[in-house]
């Protein structure tokens, strides 16, 4: 990746992390993206120490904000002349109903939005050549409701249903964007990173009910990873460090990689031109 530059969001901590430490061990020129400016410098003093490599600089901005992710554009595009990877790592996932401050399902405008709008934003640096993952997570199965893509209807955060549905849209939306920017010499691709105990996953699906849960929160903190397993976090960072690296990929878009960068198959849902389009007339009209 020597000569490559890459932005990975949600990389000042979790799966974002490791993933930004793959692609600077490479060689890249690695932007780190979280919110906080505090941590996003720590992460990437941390960086630059462990790699070797000392063209890692931290950005801030809250991919859940329209507004900020068009500034973070404009920043990007004053300080880099092209972008080669753009890794839509950042997501949430939240046991209630909350909104933004733009009036948007948080868990929507995190996981689907933002990668829509900073995909679009950050096009003319990514042209001839730029490749873009976004990751889906929690068990990409079930259906896409388009009734209740913002839980207006109905929110089920236990079984990570809501979760679960924002993670379908985005593949739905990565389709989409994928035939929209072909033309523009611009891979889109879809990675499953596995399971792994972060720092956004952890308290997860318990949070649902405090009262229960924080009492047993440390206890659960122990055992709830060596229970369940799961990869280490380096490990889930595998598939995205593939599809922003890997010669085997070059040109290959519209695909969907398991935690074992090995192709899959899109879940029905997903592949539903109807439900598709639905997904990105939502996007158009929440980008504003
Ligand atoms: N962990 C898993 O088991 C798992 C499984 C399947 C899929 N995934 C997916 O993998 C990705 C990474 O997961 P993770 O578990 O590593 O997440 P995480 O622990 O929650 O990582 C959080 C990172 O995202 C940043 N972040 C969160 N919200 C943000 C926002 N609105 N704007 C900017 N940055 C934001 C945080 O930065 P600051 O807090 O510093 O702002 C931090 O760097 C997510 O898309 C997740 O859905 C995870």
């Amino acid at each position: 990746m020597d000569g490559k530059t890459v932005l990975i969001t949600g990389s000042t901590g979790g799966i974002g992390k490791e993933t930004a430490r793959g692609l600077a061990t490479l060689g890249a020129t690695t932007f780190l993206l979280g919110r906080d400016p505090t941590r996003a410098e720590a992460a990437a003093r941390e960086l630059r120490a462990d790699t070797g490599n000392p063209r890692i600089t931290a950005l801030t901005a809250d991919v859940s904000r329209p507004t900020d992710l068009r500034r973070l554009a404009t920043e990007l595009a004053d300080r880099v002349e092209r972008l080669d990877v753009l890794v839509n790592n950042a997501g949430t996932s939240r046991p209630r109903r909350e909104v933004t401050a733009d009036g948007v399902e948080a868990m929507f405008a995190t996981n689907v939005l933002a990668p829509f709008m900073l995909g679009g934003e950050l096009l003319p640096l990514l042209r001839g050549g730029g490749r873009i993952v976004n990751l889906t997570g929690g068990i990409p199965k079930g259906r896409i409701d388009p009734g209740n893509l913002l839980a207006e209807r109905k929110f089920v955060g236990f079984t990570f249903s809501q979760y679960n549905h924002t993670k379908l849209a985005v593949m739905a939306m990565s389709l989409g964007f994928a035939d929209r920017v072909a033309e523009h010499g611009v891979t889109v691709n879809v990675a499953y990173p596995g399971h792994a105990s972060t720092p956004g996953n952890r308290d997860l699906p318990m949070s649902a009910f405090p009262v229960v849960y924080r009492p047993a929160a440390p206890l659960l903190r122990w055992f709830g990873p060596r229970l369940l397993g799961g990869d280490a976090v380096a490990k889930a960072s595998r598939s995205s460090v593939y599809l922003a690296s890997s010669p085997e990929v070059e040109g290959v878009t519209g695909a969907y990689f398991d935690k074992h960068c090995r192709r899959a198959k899109w879940p029905p849902s997903v592949l539903d031109q109807a439900n598709q389009d639905t997904v990105w007339r939502l996007c158009e009209r929440l980008r504003g």
